[in-house]
Parts: C-alpha cells; sequence; structure tokens
C-alpha cells in the first residue's frame, strides 16, 4: 500500500515543545522539537486501512553522540522503548523504521522520552 507521511507539526499530530525550523533537511514547514523532560512527547494520528502491523518510519535528528530513548505508546498503551542513535548533526535526519500493531482506522502513536535528554528532533512519520 502507499505510504503516507505525517508531519510532526501539522494538526492533528502534537508536539509538547516547540516547532522549530533552524535545523535544515525537515520535511514540511519545521519538526517538533519535544522538551528536554520525561514525559514530553510527539504525537501523530495515523490511519490504518486494515487492523495489523505496520511499517512505521520516524524520521529524526539527534545532533548529540548520546543515543535518546523514547516508549513508544500506541493508542494509549506503551508497546516498546525505542533508541534513537545520534545521526552525526541536528541537520542529519534519518528514518528508522518501526514495527507497530494498529486498529483499523484511527491511531494515535506518541513518542515519549524516558529521560532528561529528551527526544530527538522529530520531523515526520511515513505509515
Ligand atoms: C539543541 C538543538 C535543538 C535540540 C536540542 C536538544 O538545542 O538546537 O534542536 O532539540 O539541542 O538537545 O534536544
Amino acid at each position: 500500500p502507499t505510504e503516507q507521511r505525517y508531519e510532526a507539526e501539522t494538526a492533528p499530530a502534537v508536539c509538547q515543545g516547540t516547532i522549530d525550523t533552524n535545523h535544515t533537511g525537515f520535511t514540511g514547514s519545521g519538526f517538533c522539537n519535544a522538551a528536554n523532560a520525561v514525559g514530553s512527547y510527539s504525537e501523530f494520528t495515523v490511519n490504518a486501512a486494515a487492523a495489523g502491523t505496520a511499517s512505521v518510519g520516524v524520521r529524526f535528528a539527534n545532533g548529540t553522540t548520546t543515543a535518546r530513548a523514547a516508549n513508544l505508546i500506541v493508542n494509549g498503551a506503551t508497546v516498546a522503548t525505542v533508541s534513537f542513535e545520534g545521526t552525526g548533526a541536528w541537520t542529519t535526519w534519518v528514518t528508522k523504521n518501526l514495527s507497530v500493531s494498529l486498529n483499523a482506522g484511527s491511531n494515535t502513536v506518541r513518542l515519549s522520552p524516558t529521560s532528561a535528554n529528551g527526544l530527538p528532533n522529530i520531523d515526520h512519520l511515513n505509515v
């Protein structure tokens, strides 16, 4: 099926932080710089034609040399912890593919940091 892109800065996505544009290479009109605190988040509402396992690509940048861990929270349930490694620069964006079980129809997919280092900057999801 055709992939759909969901921008972190475009409603109904919610960025618990700021929408920034200061590091080039993002798609759309910006990216989510979530607050560097446990419990902040970048959340997406994604649609699935049918229930099942979907490949969810998270495009992110982490300009530090320390991996940042985040809970992957799908429809309110934490289903995994994901490590977002350093990408070398805040302008170097990479896509990490996650396997996610989705319901048919609308789903919330939230990334929420497990440490005060916060999330990487989040550009978009591909589903
Ligand atoms: C820098 C960078 C931000 C990033 C932040 C962080 O301030 O410019 O884009 O979000 O570091 O460490 O999370």
